[in-house]
């Protein structure tokens, strides 16, 4: 008996390519996200999804697959757009793709921080829009990034890649994270695990890598930004509603914070339309884990799920455990 395959998004080739291998394949094309009724409908009528996070697997989503749908194969290490209890509840296996992306996010995370502390962004448009006339040494003046320290609000696995990266800059590292086990990771990299307001207290840069949870969402809100120093920084690539965005637009009209460099944003794809009127908020469109690599390995990652899954064997990022069929 054939089994079937739907791809809800344009997912990297080698991905597909893996999963035609075995299955048959539907791909949306169109590449738009899909609505809730096709979504269910999808679940109704195949074997496996193949998701991303614009993809809202709820309940009904999830009921739809009861008794047919053995997997939803999320090509993204977060996986806050799934009803994970749900899924388990019907029998459906549900996996992410760790550990692939976490050097290319941890680049990323870097890249955001150095735009905002050095104004890079700032600066090229202050450049094309033909205002550099002349070299000034009062021009353009950010912030050192090196000596500074450095906290990391979660300690997983992307934090701490970014951490690593800071002991290159010499920074005090601090961290905070109350779920992970991180203490050999911490002596290696000289880091200090603080309560989360020391580490907002005290640090230069502060840099949100926890996944999105109740107990996360809007973890840093107004009470939290006047606990920082007036010349922090904040970097969030992790997910939007961990920041409280209208807090932080607040904080930047007050010079709260020296600045913000984001990649997610509360309401994706709306941003608080003040964030864009800010010269000292950094704005990128959720591309953290976008290099050409990680994504086609986050794609054969999914399809390496999604076979395992049809294959009545234990997909190797299998998020409910207790679905394990291997
Ligand atoms: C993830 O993997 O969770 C990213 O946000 C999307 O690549």
């Amino acid at each position: 008996m054939s089994r079937s395959v739907y791809v809800t998004r344009v997912i990297p080739q080698p991905g597909i390519d893996l999963l035609r291998e075995h299955v048959d394949v539907e791909v949306n094309e169109s590449d738009e996200p899909l609505s809730a009724e096709k979504l269910r409908l999808r679940a109704g009528s195949h074997d496996a999804l193949v998701t991303v996070l614009t993809d809202k697997i709820d309940s009904a989503v999830l009921q739809s697959g009861e008794g047919s749908l053995k997997i939803v194969a999320n090509v993204a290490v977060g996986y806050d757009n799934i009803d994970v209890p749900a899924a388990t509840a019907a029998g459906i296996m549900v996996s992410n793709t760790p550990g692939v992306l976490t050097e290319t996010t941890a680049d990323f995370a870097w890249a955001l921080l150095m735009s905002v502390a050095r104004r890079i962004p700032e600066a090229q448009s202050f450049l094309r829009t033909g205002k550099f006339q002349g070299w000034g040494i009062m021009m353009m003046l950010g912030e050192d990034i090196h000596g500074k320290t450095l906290g990391i609000a979660g300690f997983g696995r992307i934090g701490q890649a970014v951490a690593q990266r800071a002991t290159g800059f010499g920074m005090k590292i601090l961290y905070y994270d109350p779920v992970v086990q991180a203490e050999d990771a911490a002596r290696r990299l000289g880091a200090r695990s603080v309560d989360l307001n020391t580490l907002l207290r005290e640090s230069d840069f502060i840099s949100v890598h926890t996944p999105l949870t109740p107990e996360t969402r809007h973890m840093i809100g107004k009470e939290q930004f006047d606990l920082m120093k007036d010349s922090a920084y904040l970097i969030n690539t992790s997910r939007g509603p961990v920041i409280d965005e209208t807090a932080l637009v607040g904080a930047l009209k007050a010079n709260r914070i020296r600045g913000a460099a984001l990649d997610v944003f509360e309401n994706e794809p709306q941003v608080h339309p003040e964030l864009l009127q800010f010269d000292n908020a950094v704005v990128t469109p959720h591309i953290a884990s976008a290099s050409v690599a990680t994504r086609s390995r986050m794609a054969t990652m999914a399809a390496e799920n999604v076979i395992a899954a049809l294959d009545g064997q234990r997909p190797p990022t299998l998020i409910n455990e207790e679905l394990s069929n291997g």
